[in-house]
């Protein structure tokens, strides 16, 4: 089974939890885009969709799926996204995409949060990805000489912007032997709109695609 066939048969095993007239989030990234190519079977019975970035809402909308706003759906009761790496602890990293802010606040506004990848995200210590990090434009230098003291290799990352206008710093080689203790970190340094852990709130269920079927991983 190649990489794309296991992300698309773990998005295919989302559709498990959706239920009648929910609005759920959808998030961004290739394994997201065969979520949301896969949610056309079950559209009837969604109200609607909270997009995590502006690429996600574009494609629910090619395919006639509600994009609401999160500001007018209050609590979301399902989240679905991809990640860049996870552990079996269910912490990740995320924002290979640069859309990890969104990202992040929809999945805390979500009771479930259901991650979906392909077997190779799956690590036992997060960190060989780099972690992105976003950040406001006039902070980016001195951001940059924080990260170097925690011990990380900051990357700005070219040419691109964030759907909220702000810049993505990818930090390498990051030692992340406690992720809630490094999340907390870099998210206490001025400047930094959100780093792409997601350890304080985990995913609840990580579905990943393997050669011998979807492995469902829990707490
Ligand atoms: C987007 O910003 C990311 O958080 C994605 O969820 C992550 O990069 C996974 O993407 P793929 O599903 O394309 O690997």
């Amino acid at each position: 089974m190649t990489r794309e066939d296991q992300k698309k048969a773990a998005a295919e095993a989302a559709l498990e939890y959706i239920e009648w007239d929910m609005v759920i989030g959808v998030g961004t990234g290739s394994t997201a885009d065969y979520f949301i190519d896969s949610l056309v079977k079950v559209k009837n019975k969604l109200d609607g969709a909270v997009a995590s970035s502006v690429s996600t809402a574009e494609r629910l909308k090619q395919r006639n799926i509600p994009v609401l706003e999160l500001n007018d759906t209050g609590d979301l009761p399902l989240y679905v996204d991809g990640a860049d790496e996870a552990t079996r602890h269910l912490h990740l990293i995320k924002g290979g995409g640069g859309a990890l802010t969104r990202e992040k606040v929809v999945a805390a506004a979500s009771e479930k949060f259901v991650c979906v990848a392909d077997e190779s995200k799956l690590v036992d210590v997060l960190g060989a990805f780099p972690v992105p990090i976003e950040v406001i434009p006039m902070a980016r230098s001195s951001i940059g000489r924080q990260l170097v003291k925690l011990g990380g290799q900051p990357e700005l990352r070219a040419s691109f912007a964030t759907d909220n206008g702000n810049l993505i710093i990818d930090v390498h080689n990051l030692k992340i032997m406690n992720p809630i203790e490094m999340e907390e970190n870099l998210d206490h340094i001025a400047g930094v709109v959100t780093n792409g852990l997601f350890a304080r709130r985990p995913a609840d269920i990580l579905l990943l695609g393997t050669d011998s079927g979807v492995e469902k991983i829990t707490a």
